[in-house]
């Protein structure tokens, strides 16, 4: 499998090393806005080299990852399912524009490219994905960070909430996913993910909590319908390089990568 993978931050370079380890994979294509980054990452790798154009690349590629923002996904994800080859997006914030989403949608229908969101980093959207066939009440998500997280975000910055400045947690946000995935673009693509997967971005409730003291990112999703009630907890170790990625988005791209090769859907 060839891949291109646009984004080597901290999601796309470990995915871009563990691709590099995994046998089926022969060919590693790697774009980065910030060039040198992609440059340093090819060079710890074997099967990896840059290139500037995700377009230019998709006649000898067979899934392109996006791991970069959402600006990048938008550009990227119908250009390559245009083409028939298939997407894996990790800036799933990217989907919340509701005419975007159906058009690419349809797009990729109709060239039988496959579109994989891996379940990033949060826990509990295998069980949205099974009850949502069936009616669902509610569906909520209450996010804690701490201000480490939350730093340099455009809606505190605009809203006068110095992130340094609290001493016991406090709720910054709360309403629809569809205004959280726009204020908070890159801190909470869970709560897209699980809005494609249950009740969608309107009635999908997020609450976001600044805890002075917290030190992972946590994420409850509290879901009830026909088939009973769930909550979930995930406690997620912030990125080394990156506070405001959780590392198991890194692992859940990877596991997903490996999925797709193998072709074994286990708890699908
Ligand atoms: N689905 C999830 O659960 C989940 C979890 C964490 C992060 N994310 C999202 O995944 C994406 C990657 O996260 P990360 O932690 O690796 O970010 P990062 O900031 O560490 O790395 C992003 C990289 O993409 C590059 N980039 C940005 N725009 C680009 C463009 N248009 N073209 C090419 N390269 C571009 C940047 O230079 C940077 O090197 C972000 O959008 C983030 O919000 C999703």
């Amino acid at each position: 499998m060839r891949l291109i993978i646009v984004g080597c931050g901290s999601i796309g370079s470990k995915l871009a090393q563990a691709a590099d380890g995994m046998e089926e994979v022969t060919r590693i294509y790697l774009i980065d806005a910030v060039r040198p980054l992609a440059e340093e990452l090819a060079a710890k790798l074997n099967k990896a080299s840059v290139v500037d154009s995700v377009e230019d690349e998709l006649y000898h590629a067979d899934l392109v990852i996006e791991a970069a923002s959402q600006e990048a996904a938008k550009e990227v994800a119908m250009v390559t399912v245009n083409r028939g080859v298939d997407i894996m997006i990790m800036s799933v914030g990217a989907l919340v524009d509701d005419e975007y989403r159906e058009a690419f949608f349809e797009k990729a229908k109709q060239t039988a490219a496959k579109i994989y969101v891996p379940s990033g980093a949060i826990a509990g959207t295998d069980a949205l994905r099974a009850a949502h066939i069936d009616e669902l009440e509610s569906v909520e998500l209450i996010t804690t960070k701490g201000p480490k997280s939350l730093a340099h975000v455009k809606y505190c910055e605009d809203n006068n909430i110095d992130v340094n400045k609290y001493d016991s947690p406090t709720v910054i946000y709360n309403g629809t996913a569809r205004e959280a995935v726009k204020d908070f673009p890159k801190n909470i693509n869970v709560a897209a993910t699980v809005s494609l997967l249950g009740v969608g971005f309107d009635r999908t409730h997020v609450k976001i909590i600044l805890d002075p003291a917290a030190t992972v990112n946590s994420h409850e999703l509290r879901i009830r319908g026909k088939f009973g009630e769930m909550v979930c907890h995930t406690y997620n170790l912030p990125s080394p390089d990156n506070p405001k990625t959780s590392y198991l988005a890194s692992l859940s791209a990877i596991s997903a990568l490996k999925r797709i090769i193998r072709k074994q859907w286990i708890g699908i």
